[in-house]
């Protein structure tokens, strides 16, 4: 049987990849080893709970002694490397955990990959670590990230992603350890942390809160659907070619001001008025930029399209609404989520915007 090694299955997309994993590979085990950080969450996975082929493991990817005895446990067949710090803004105010996660926790997860792979336990073995586009840096009005765009990150976040990326691609060239690497746009979908984009404009615009619209809101990202990027890694996991990167994205570049009022508009049309009978977009406050913020990212996934057949298959319009519905429907999660610490964080992060 095939047993996968999962990191940060708890998160946004770490849990929605364990779903999309049991259910494409009705014969594997899928192991999730989280630290449970804020923004771990088992609420996230709650639906496999009873699920024989699923184990849940609460720890640190920095714990050496933790991973060596998963791996000799387990004799696993992949590892699926999602584990990180991934807010930009938490980075810039404080990157120690960032440092700490994203580069000593991956230098562990490799040192014990290696170790078990050099063993001969299992000639099969893959390493897929989960990047972003990030570490590209960012882009003017034109142009596209490849894979041989050079790396020029910005934030205490990205450059940990950056120095990540490094190290496995260190240990495919000098210790032969079967690694692939993905660099991905920016995802929306279920189960998203409201402290990103997408979820906090739906959740505020919901409550009738000001929605923190950063700079002139023209900053561009390329947004992917959360399970067309799972369908991507287990595409590459499967038939991508050892030691190499596949970027993944949307083809759906979009202004921050455009998605803002995108969940606006469907606001209005699927749930309660607010008490004013305004349109949700009068709710929209330009507030102090982020610092370093990048302009505009926007991927070219021409490799991973022509060399493994691999396609967005979301749109945007439709990814958007059901995302926004899914949050309509899902209120407890929400709530739990809101009723903690996050509202420290956030009276933190926007009270003097
Ligand atoms: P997330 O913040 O929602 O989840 C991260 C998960 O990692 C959480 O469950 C957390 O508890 C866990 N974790 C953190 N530190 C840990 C540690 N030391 N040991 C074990 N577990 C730990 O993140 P996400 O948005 O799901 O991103 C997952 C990965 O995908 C990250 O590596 C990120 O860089 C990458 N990525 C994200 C996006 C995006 O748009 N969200 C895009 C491209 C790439
Ligand atoms: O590109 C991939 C990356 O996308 C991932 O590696 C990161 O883990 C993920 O967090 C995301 O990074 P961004 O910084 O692009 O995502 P965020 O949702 O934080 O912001 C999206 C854009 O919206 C960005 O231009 C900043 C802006 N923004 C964000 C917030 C939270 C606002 O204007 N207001 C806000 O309140």
């Amino acid at each position: 049987m095939t047993t996968y090694l999962v990191t940060g299955g708890a998160g946004f997309i770490g849990s929605n990849f364990v779903r999309h994993l049991l259910t494409s590979e009705p014969d594997c085990r899928v192991v999730n080893l989280d630290k449970l950080t804020y923004a771990g969450n088992l609420g996230n996975l709650a639906d496999l709970a009873e699920n024989t082929r699923y184990r849940f493991v609460e720890g640190d990817i920095c714990d050496r002694d933790l991973l060596e005895v998963l791996f000799t446990k387990e004799q696993f067949s992949a590892v699926v490397h999602f584990a990180a710090e991934s807010h930009v803004d938490r980075s810039i105010h404080g990157p120690a955990e960032f440092i700490q996660t994203n580069i000593i926790g991956t230098f562990a997860l490799l040192e014990t990959a290696r170790k078990y792979f050099e063993s001969g336990q299992n000639q099969n073995f893959r390493f897929l670590h989960v990047s972003t586009d990030e570490v590209y840096g960012s882009l003017g009005e034109t142009g596209l990230f490849s894979e041989t765009t050079p790396y020029d990150p910005h934030s205490p976040y990205s450059a940990s992603k950056a120095s990540s990326d490094h190290l496995v691609s260190a240990y495919f060239h000098t210790y032969g350890l079967p690694t692939l690497m993905t660099n991905c746009s920016n995802n929306y979908g279920p189960y998203q942390f409201p402290e990103k984009l997408i979820p906090l404009i739906i959740n505020n615009a919901l409550q009738g809160k000001e929605l923190p619209v950063y700079g002139d809101g023209k900053n561009v990202r390329d947004w992917l659907y959360v399970v067309d990027h799972c369908q991507a890694i287990l595409t590459v996991l499967k038939s991508g070619r050892l030691g190499e990167t596949y970027n993944v994205g949307g083809n759906s570049e979009k202004q921050n001001i455009e998605v803002v009022h995108t969940i606006c508009d469907i606001l209005d049309e699927v749930a309660s008025p607010l008490p004013d009978n305004s349109s949700r977009r009068s709710l929209i406050r330009f507030v102090t930029d982020r610092p370093g913020h990048d302009r505009r990212y926007a991927i070219d996934a021409s490799k991973i399209k022509n060399e493994l057949g691999w396609e967005p298959t979301v749109d945007f319009s439709g990814g958007i609404r059901e995302t926004v519905e899914w949050y309509l429907t899902n209120p407890e999660w929400v709530e739990a989520i809101l009723s903690g610490s996050y509202r420290d964080y956030y009276d933190k992060m926007y009270k003097d915007r």
